[in-house]
C-alpha cells in the first residue's frame, strides 16, 4: 500500500518548495487518498502509468509528467518574477508547488491497467474527468480554494473561467509536455 512516506520521497523536491507545512501535508494526504481510491498498491506500478491515454506517451509516466510539469510551471513563473522590474500579479510559489503536484491527482482514478499490459479508462474515468475527480479528492483532504482553481481549471474545463495565475502557469507547462507526443504521433513535429 502507498503510504504517506512514500509520496514524500517521490515527490521530495517540490514537496520541499512548499513553506506551509499544513498544505504540504494535505497535498501528501491526497496523493495517498488517490492511491487508495484508484487501487495503485505499489510505486511501481503508479510509476508505470502513462500520464495520458490521449496519444503514445513514448515511456513517460504520470510521476515524471507531474514533476516536469510542475517544475516547467515554477521556472514560469520564476522567470517572470525576475524579468519584469515589476510583477503585475503576485505569484503564490506555494500555491504553485501543491497545485502543480496535485494537478492530475485525479488520473489515478481515471486511468486503470487494463489486464493485458496496458492502461484504460476506469468506469469512474468515465463518469468524472480527472481535473473534477481530482478537485473533489482535493477538497475531501481539506485543501483550499486557490488549489482546487488550479486542479479544476489546468485542462480544457478552465476555458474561459476565472483562474488563479498559478492554474495559467500550470496549463501552459502541462500543454509544454503533451503538445509534442501529439505532433510527433501526427508527423508535425520537426526533429532535424
Ligand atoms: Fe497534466
Amino acid at each position: 500500500m502507498i503510504g504517506e512516506k512514500d509520496i514524500e520521497a517521490l515527490f521530495e523536491r517540490q514537496l520541499a518548495r512548499i513553506n506551509d507545512g499544513e498544505l504540504r501535508g494535505k497535498v501528501v494526504k491526497t496523493f495517498v487518498l488517490a492511491c487508495r481510491r484508484g487501487h495503485w498498491e505499489s510505486l511501481e506500478a503508479m510509476k508505470k502509468m502513462p500520464f495520458t491515454l490521449l496519444t503514445d506517451t513514448l515511456g513517460v509516466g504520470f510521476v515524471e509528467h507531474t514533476i516536469a510539469v510542475t517544475e516547467g510551471a515554477a521556472a514560469l513563473g520564476r522567470a517572470q518574477a525576475e524579468a519584469y522590474s515589476r510583477l503585475p500579479y503576485a505569484i503564490d510559489f506555494d500555491r504553485l508547488y501543491a497545485g502543480g503536484l496535485l494537478h492530475d491527482v485525479g488520473k489515478l482514478l481515471e486511468i486503470e491497467p487494463d489486464g493485458r499490459g496496458g492502461y484504460r479508462k476506469s468506469l469512474p474515468g468515465k463518469f468524472t474527468r480527472h481535473p473534477v475527480s481530482g478537485a473533489i479528492l482535493a477538497a475531501e483532504c481539506g485543501l483550499p480554494g486557490d488549489v482546487i482553481n488550479i486542479i479544476v481549471c489546468h485542462a480544457k474545463e478552465g476555458e474561459g473561467r476565472p483562474q488563479v495565475v498559478e492554474a495559467v502557469l500550470i496549463h501552459q507547462a502541462d500543454f509544454a509536455t503533451f503538445d509534442p507526443l501529439v505532433m510527433k504521433q501526427k508527423g508535425t513535429l520537426i526533429e532535424p
